[in-house]
């Protein structure tokens, strides 16, 4: 009986040992600080969500930046493309400064995820890794379209039951200058080109 008790409070230990929080960064996935243009990968696959900075088109701040949550997908889970997907309509007030100009600021950052908290990360701590896009928002269609309808409806299932009535489009970012803030030492730039050859994940 004494055996068996023990038995049982070692697995009671392991159970909950293997069912707490990830303690290491190892865990959760980030590559390396110094692999810049694949933690800019990285934090961009891992988030759903977006802020956007446009110029507004809006009394009483008219020329001034103006910044707002959008939900993004770059690829379903595990299928990262670089590119933001967003599911946009010409109701909504930043879609409108975008009419009038296309130029646009996206941000996101790992304190969207548990991992800053559980790393005890400030959000404005460079550790906790955020990254800031440059570039222009641009309608899409045809087969790129069918792909972000699969990455943002995969990510964001109630997207499926928006109302239909506010005519709803399919959108990318495109991005012109990768900006990461992934360590100390200032932030660092990251080109088009080495972002979109960079992977997200390790190789095992
Ligand atoms: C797709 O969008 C482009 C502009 O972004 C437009 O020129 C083209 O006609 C559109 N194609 C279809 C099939 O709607
Ligand atoms: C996307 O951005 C690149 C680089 O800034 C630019 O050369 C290209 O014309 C843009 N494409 C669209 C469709 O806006």
């Amino acid at each position: 009986m004494g055996a068996l008790l023990r038995a049982s409070c070692v697995l009671l230990l392991c159970l909950l040992w293997f069912s707490s929080p990830a303690p290491s960064s190892a865990l959760f996935g980030i590559p390396p600080h110094e692999q810049v243009a694949r933690v800019a990968r990285f934090v961009a696959h891992r988030c759903d969500w977006a802020s956007m900075a446009t110029i507004s088109t809006h009394k009483p701040v008219v020329g001034q930046p103006f910044s707002n949550a959008f939900s993004v997908s770059d690829g379903p889970e595990g299928l990262s493309s670089g590119v933001p997907y967003m599911y946009l309509t010409r109701m909504e007030i930043s879609v409108q400064d975008l009419k009038a100009d296309p130029r646009a600021s996206l941000s996101m950052s790992l304190a969207q995820t548990h991992y800053c908290r559980r790393q005890g990360f400030d959000p404005q701590s460079p550790l906790c890794a955020h990254i800031i896009l440059s570039g222009a928002v641009v309608e899409i269609n045809g087969t790129e379209a069918d792909f972000a309808k699969k990455s943002l409806f995969s990510r964001h299932p109630e997207m499926i039951d928006w109302p239909v009535d506010h005519n709803w489009f399919f959108a990318k970012f495109n991005i012109s200058q990768v900006w990461v803030l992934d360590y100390f030492g200032g932030v660092k730039t990251v080109s088009p080109d080495e972002y979109f050859q960079a992977t997200p994940y390790r190789k095992h």
